[in-house]
């Protein structure tokens, strides 16, 4: 029934798929097959569907959950073949202090990654967000903070390509630089250093790391509007000048309230970042759902979350720019959703009991679909 129901979805979408393919239409969907025998089809892992697909399967990571959940553990090996720091990579956990790195929590997770054959994507070298205060309150000249801004993405890149060689393949480098509005954000870097300091930082990542996939990240990006085009704007003034970018993350924190950006919407994005020669990746997938007051969420509701995570997964492997799809978190029981949009919830593949939702379902049917 599931299957039937997805099926259908997938076939509403494979129209406005096509019309999205501009490369003279030889790249296309495969027509849905008859639904082999209910014997056959697989109910995941994911990633060994992923593996199948040459996909980058990934999700956030809390290290304490990690640390403390065995349940956890055991989910998060079974079902992914990467991870991303939900926070132990930011500056406020890292950086105590000018001259010291705390890197044991984030190493804890990418040992775990090493001995489980996860490749990690590490969030994220510049971001106007959890800051400590020595930054914060930074009031100072511009070339001290950018030796000190320089120092910081060299030490980190270059200190995870040294201790586990090949493990860090990726890099969320700037994170969220542009507003709402489409301008420049301002934050200590843009006010202090000016608005050069993107391409600095992608430089300097670049010199520690040259085999590093480098990425800007943002969220609202993933569909048309005007945020969505300052960020076009930016990342292909970055290319023109010869900057070292690889690609383009779209956050992607959707919501069952809102309509999800359409399929035509999305693939047009995606196809014109590969037309300046740009990767795009789904980085950090969830679609909270607003919760009455039993906390629970409606079938329907499910149903809708169901077909956000698998139009996005189904969009993401159409193009050919696009081979790295990641959910930010995957048990309900561990999201950042319920502290910071008060009422909302129930977000992720997982429930808070590590049972799998429709959602999880309707990823296990894209992946398989034309097997
Ligand atoms: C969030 C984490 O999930 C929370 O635990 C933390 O308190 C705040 O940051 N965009 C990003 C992520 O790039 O780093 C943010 O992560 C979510 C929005």
């Amino acid at each position: 029934m599931m299957r039937r129901l997805l099926g259908l979805l997938l076939l509403t979408a494979i129209p406005l798929l096509l019309v999205g393919c501009d490369s003279g239409g030889t790249a296309e969907l495969p027509e849905e097959e008859a639904d082999p025998p209910d014997t056959e089809e697989p109910s995941g892992p994911l990633r060994g569907l992923a593996a199948d697909r040459g996909l980058t399967l990934g999700t956030a990571v809390d290290v304490g959950a990690l640390m403390n959940d065995s349940q956890y553990a055991d989910v998060l090996a079974r079902e992914f073949n990467a991870v991303t720091p939900e926070n132990a990579m930011k500056w406020n956990p890292l950086r105590p202090s000018r001259d010291t790195f705390a890197f044991e929590q984030p190493d804890s997770l990418v040992a775990f990654a090493s001995r489980n054959d996860m490749s990690v994507r590490g969030h994220t070298l510049v971001w106007h967000q959890q800051l400590p205060d020595w930054i914060e309150n930074y009031r100072g000249q511009e070339d001290t903070l950018k030796a000190i801004l320089g120092n910081h993405i060299k030490t980190v890149v270059n200190y995870y390509e040294e201790e586990y060689p090949d493990q860090v393949t990726r890099w969320d480098v700037v994170n969220e630089a542009i507003n709402d509005n489409g301008e420049r954000r301002g934050s200590i870097w843009q006010e202090t250093i000016g608005p050069e300091y993107i391409a600095l930082a992608f430089q300097w990542a670049n010199e520690a790391n040259p085999d590093a996939q480098l990425y800007y990240n943002d969220y609202s990006i993933a569909g048309g509007g005007s945020k969505s085009d300052a960020v076009y704007d930016l990342v292909s003034g970055l290319v023109n000048d010869g900057v070292p970018i690889d690609g383009v993350g779209f956050q992607s924190h959707l919501s069952t309230e809102y309509d999800a950006p359409s399929d035509q919407d999305l693939v047009d994005n995606m196809q014109q970042y590969q037309s300046i020669g740009l990767n795009v990746a789904i980085t950090e997938l969830d679609v909270r759902i607003p919760l009455g007051s039993d906390d629970e969420p409606s079938n329907d509701q499910l149903q809708t979350q169901a077909d956000y995570y698998s139009r996005f997964l189904n969009t993401c492997l159409f193009v050919s720019n696009c081979s790295d799809f990641r959910t930010w978190g995957f048990t309900d029981a561990e999201s950042w959703i319920p502290s910071t949009y008060e009422g909302y919830g129930a977000a992720l593949l997982f429930d808070e009991q590590y049972n799998k939702k429709p959602a999880y379902d309707a990823l296990v049917d894209v992946l398989y679909q034309d097997e």
